[in-house]
């Protein structure tokens, strides 16, 4: 099986309205490569007007984030199921973001995940490691129990559905990206790790996306390893010719 080529571009809360739908509309009329499957995810505002912007072009539509109960009285939140009435395919859990600013735990990750699952969509979950747990060295075992607390209660079923970002802390926003073979010995650990839970084939073609400080000038050097099947984008997301120029950084295949 063909292993996946992902690009998604993570808008975080930038953009007012128009200009999203705009940013929305170049990507669409963009020079798109057939076999990288583009996802855009802009805040929750914009999804139902940019989902009818993208239909039958090939774009799928994130959430960066959702509540883990489908209805009730939880005011300012937005369920999977009401996401996925409006057309989203895809839900980023556990962006380092709201782990580090809405204090999302990683029990509280697993709910979630089972509840986009459940929605019948998607979870992007988001995995990583801080600066400091780096400089220790337990960047691996800091992952691990990411793994283990969020994803592995999943059934092998949705878990062999699921896309994994790894995201190190360090490298977000900082212009400091992972070294292709940083990523690639952390992405081949993940792997490994979900294989025990979901076997060979389905591990093969589990699809491990990069982020932090993915541009332009460095997309080709990390898309070139065995492991790396994308990116999770965030600044670079934002103008059009560069989300562009990242997706058409795989290797010929
Ligand atoms: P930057 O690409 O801006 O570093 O952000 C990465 C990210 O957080 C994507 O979710």
């Amino acid at each position: 099986m063909q292993k996946p080529r992902i690009v998604a571009g993570n808008w975080k809360m930038n953009l007012r309205l128009q200009a999203g739908i705009h940013l929305a509309d170049e990507i669409v009329r963009g020079n798109r490569p057939e076999d990288v499957q583009c996802i855009l995810a802009p805040p929750f505002i914009h999804l139902p007007l940019i989902a009818r912007k993208l239909e039958q072009h090939g774009i799928g539509l994130a959430a960066q984030n959702c509540y883990e109960y489908s209805t009730g009285p939880y005011t300012g939140e937005i369920s999977p199921d009401m996401l996925q009435s409006a057309g989203v395919a895809y839900v980023i859990v556990g962006h380092s973001e709201r782990r580090l600013h809405f204090q999302e735990s990683n029990a509280l990750l697993y709910r979630k995940s089972l509840a986009v699952f459940e929605a019948g969509l998607i979870p992007i979950f988001c995995c990583g490691e801080p600066l400091e747990v780096r400089q220790q060295g337990k960047e691996k075992a800091f992952v691990e129990q990411q793994l283990e607390e969020s994803l592995f209660p999943l059934s092998a079923e949705y878990l062999s559905q699921i896309i994994i970002a790894y995201e190190p802390v360090w490298a977000i926003g900082t212009g400091h990206v992972a070294s292709p073979d940083q990523a690639q010995e952390m992405h081949v650990f993940i792997r490994d790790k979900i294989r025990s839970r979901i076997g060979d084939a389905s591990a093969a073609v589990l699809p491990i996306l990069y982020g932090g400080s993915v541009k332009p000038d460095n997309a080709s050097g990390l898309f070139a390893m065995e492991d790396i099947n994308g990116a999770l984008v965030g600044g670079a997301s934002l103008v059009a010719k560069d989300f562009l120029e990242i997706m058409a950084s795989f290797p010929n295949s």
